[in-house]
């Protein structure tokens, strides 16, 4: 099966630098056969469906408004993303929950407002260094995977990846060893399992995502359960990122 590799640029680059970024990018990766997906800033989406387009490469948004439209200023709705050309939104990065206090209920809200429009959802869930020292974090994973698919029916799981991103990698340099991966991620299929059926399971694509780079990604990928790989700032080298795609 095809792997996904998602390079997270968070607030880097301007349209002109990220332009830039793809003129040394693309090159490098012409036969390259990975299901590569770019979340850019919504200023960049230009950039991405011009450059894009005759490529296999998707791009998404980073976040979206819950809401639908009307008095919300400087949000963005799924529906503006998906009019721009993006396939994909993140949905629930540690840093969105964090820096605008999104709630359980309001990621709800979003993956169901992204999926009326055929946006689909790149789920991020992860525990705090807290919850992993008090060996809490199944606990927490099924908190969030229950209520950000609350309501979802099971044939929409085809439209949702999940992207563990435990919040202490994130950033850091520290990742999880692999056991502790693929028991964690043997524990997110058994919580869709329960909650829907053993077979949406075992569909459900689940990336790692957390401080990869061009030197440690290779042991990530091969991990049992693991559908492909969420980079943050190692996505910013185009070479790297060129690299790790291929
Ligand atoms: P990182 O970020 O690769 O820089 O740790 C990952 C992410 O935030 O998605």
């Amino acid at each position: 099966m095809k792997k996904f590799v998602i390079g997270n640029f968070k607030m880097n680059t301007t349209p002109l630098q990220f332009s830039s970024y793809l003129d040394e990018f693309l090159p490098r990766i012409k036969e390259c056969k990975t299901n590569i997906i770019f979340c850019i800033p919504a200023t960049h989406f230009h950039v991405a469906k011009s450059r894009f387009d005759a490529t296999n490469i998707k791009f998404g948004a980073q976040n979206i408004s819950c809401e639908e439209s009307g008095a919300f200023t400087g949000e963005i709705s799924s529906s503006m993303v998906k009019e721009c050309g993006a396939d994909y939104t993140l949905i629930g990065h540690s840093e969105t929950r964090r820096r605008f206090k999104e709630t359980l209920e309001s990621l709800n809200q979003k993956i169901i407002r992204a999926l009326a429009v055929n946006l689909k959802v790149i789920l991020c869930i992860g525990e705090t260094k807290y919850e992993r020292s008090t060996r809490k974090t199944k606990l927490s994973l099924k908190r969030q995977l229950d209520s950000a698919l609350k309501g979802l029916y099971e044939n929409e799981l085809k439209n949702i990846i999940i992207a563990y991103e435990p919040i202490w990698s994130i950033g850091t340099g520290k990742t999880p060893n692999v056991k502790e991966i693929e028991t964690t991620v043997a524990d997110i299929r058994a919580i869709i399992s329960d909650s829907f059926t053993q077979r949406s399971a075992d569909k459900i694509n689940i990336l790692y995502g957390g401080s990869i780079n061009e030197s440690n990604f290779a042991q990530f990928v091969k991990i049992k359960g693991i559908n492909g790989l969420l980079v943050g700032g190692a996505c910013l080298n185009p070479k790297s990122f060129a690299n790790i795609c291929r």
